[in-house]
């Protein structure tokens, strides 16, 4: 084989090099390079200037198109509404999660045909996992097949109303020499499916095992060609399991679906506070709880904290479904404004139940936690903490300040420490004490 028909592609971003780099100078991941063929230029190919097709944006009429619902309402709302005719979402996540389950059952529910396209497992294996989640109905169409060429004949043949491809990493085009799962194939067959699903108006699903980091081919390539892309994520030994939006041409990007792993299947989570709350010890130092948003809904979740003296001169800190980063400056602020002696401290923090928060509204109750286990004092257990925390100690006002007050009158506490900036904006009177504070020493004398 001649040299020059080798390149070096980024799988995390898709830059291109003729030479092997360890580090990808546009995306700046290391060791994502990996060796594919340069594609020979078609030629014959006729050029189409002076077909040019230009209209007034007015000219259109808008006609609102129904979405296919899933029926699964978890799955729906992180959608907007359901699958929008025509468009491709990519499903991401790590191999294991749980993608090929959710997709199934998402399958058995749609109202309409689908075509169910496989390339990681047999006909046998599809029915015995049909079996298992007791999914039945004959609107489900398998297909186990990887040439791109023929599942698009496949979806042309049966105009279905949705399609599943399970994964992207199996399915390649013979038309190029690259093997399955390389950048180019990836990318040259989401292109083609998003061509069949705007020309035939299926909605098409595609399951890519992405991991959160995108070490595997695809992830950045494919975000810029599909409509949405939803990450499905949980930490593996924990039940719950997270649906996110990260991109959404027809939806917000801030809804999460929670789901609970079970032998049957995906079960969904409608009332994710009592679930994340139900096995809070309530006579320990170090756990509070806070109201997060997520998407449009307010959760109640217990932070953790866990304060050891370090024996060696470096302490470690650890945190479990939050930013490390952003407990580091945490600590640093309990430290220089709350006068805690936490250099010297190890300290462990967690976010109870495997879901993971990446709302500043948490700050205060992470600070109350560190405090309480620190200081060996109980929190009080019938208060939820909200509130920013600003390098200078204060606490600073937080969104949706109402919602979280009402989750948490709902689920029966009866004190809410809060930034007192947010107090003039609550209107609607709920059931419980509110306790203001403006900064972080006064939030750690009202806590215990
Ligand atoms: P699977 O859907 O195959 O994961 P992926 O397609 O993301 O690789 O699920 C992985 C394993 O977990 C599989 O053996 C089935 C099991 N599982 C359950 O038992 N219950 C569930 O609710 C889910 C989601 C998975
Ligand atoms: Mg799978």
């Amino acid at each position: 084989m001649a040299r020059n028909r080798i390149k070096y592609v980024c799988s995390s971003c898709g830059y291109e090099s003729l030479k092997w780099i360890g580090r990808c100078p546009s995306c700046e991941s290391w060791n994502t390079f990996t060796e594919e063929l340069i594609e020979e230029k078609k030629t014959g190919k006729k050029s189409h200037a002076g077909d040019e097709q230009i209209s007034k944006l007015s000219d259109h009429v808008v006609e609102t198109e129904e979405r296919v619902k899933t029926n699964i309402a978890e799955f729906d709302r992180v959608l907007g509404g359901g699958l929008m005719p025509g468009s491709v979402v990519l499903i991401g996540g790590d191999p294991g999660i749980g993608k090929s389950t959710l997709v199934m059952q998402a399958a058995s529910k749609v109202d309409g045909d689908v075509l169910y396209v496989t390339g990681e497992e047999s006909a046998n294996q599809i029915s015995l996992r049909a079996k298992r989640l007791k999914v039945t109905g004959d609107k489900i169409s398998i297909m186990t097949e990887t040439d791109l060429d023929v599942i698009l004949g496949g979806i042309k043949k049966l105009e279905p109303k949705v399609v599943i491809v399970d994964s992207i990493q199996t399915t390649y085009k013979p038309d190029f020499d690259n093997a399955p799962g390389t950048v180019t194939q990836i990318r040259e067959c989401t292109v083609e499916l998003m061509q069949l699903a705007k020309k035939t108006h299926c909605a098409i699903m595609i399951v890519g095992h992405v991991t959160k980091e995108g070490m595997i081919a695809g992830p950045k390539i494919l975000e810029h060609v599909v409509d949405t892309v939803l990450q499905f994520e949980g930490e593996r030994s924990y039940s719950y399991r997270v649906l996110r939006a990260q991109k959404n041409r027809f939806g917000s990007t801030n809804e999460i679906g929670i789901f609970e792993m079970h032998d049957d299947g995906l079960h969904e989570v409608l009332n994710p506070s009592e679930i994340f709350l139900s096995e809070r010890d309530k006579q320990t130092t170090g756990s509070v709880v806070t109201a997060s948003i997520e998407g449009t809904r307010p959760i109640l979740l217990e932070v953790q904290a866990l304060v050891t003296p370090s024996s060696y001169g470096n302490p470690q800190r650890v945190a479990t479904g939050f930013d490390y980063r952003r407990l580091s400056i945490l600590l640093a602020v309990l430290e220089k404004r709350a006068n805690l002696r936490l250099s010297i401290q190890n300290v462990f923090l967690n976010i109870a139940g495997g879901i993971r928060i990446d709302e500043p509204a948490v700050d205060l109750a992470i600070c109350c936690a560190i405090a309480s286990n620190f200081s060996d004092k109980f929190a009080r257990n019938d208060t939820v903490v909200i509130g920013e925390v600003g390098l200078g100690g204060e606490v600073r006002s937080v969104n949706h300040i109402e919602k979280r007050i009402q989750e948490a009158a709902k689920l029966g506490f009866k004190r809410v420490i809060l930034p007192t900036n947010n107090i003039k904006a609550i209107k609607s009177k709920a059931d419980i004490e509110i306790v203001g504070v403006d900064n972080l020493g006064n939030a750690l004398n009202k806590i215990f």
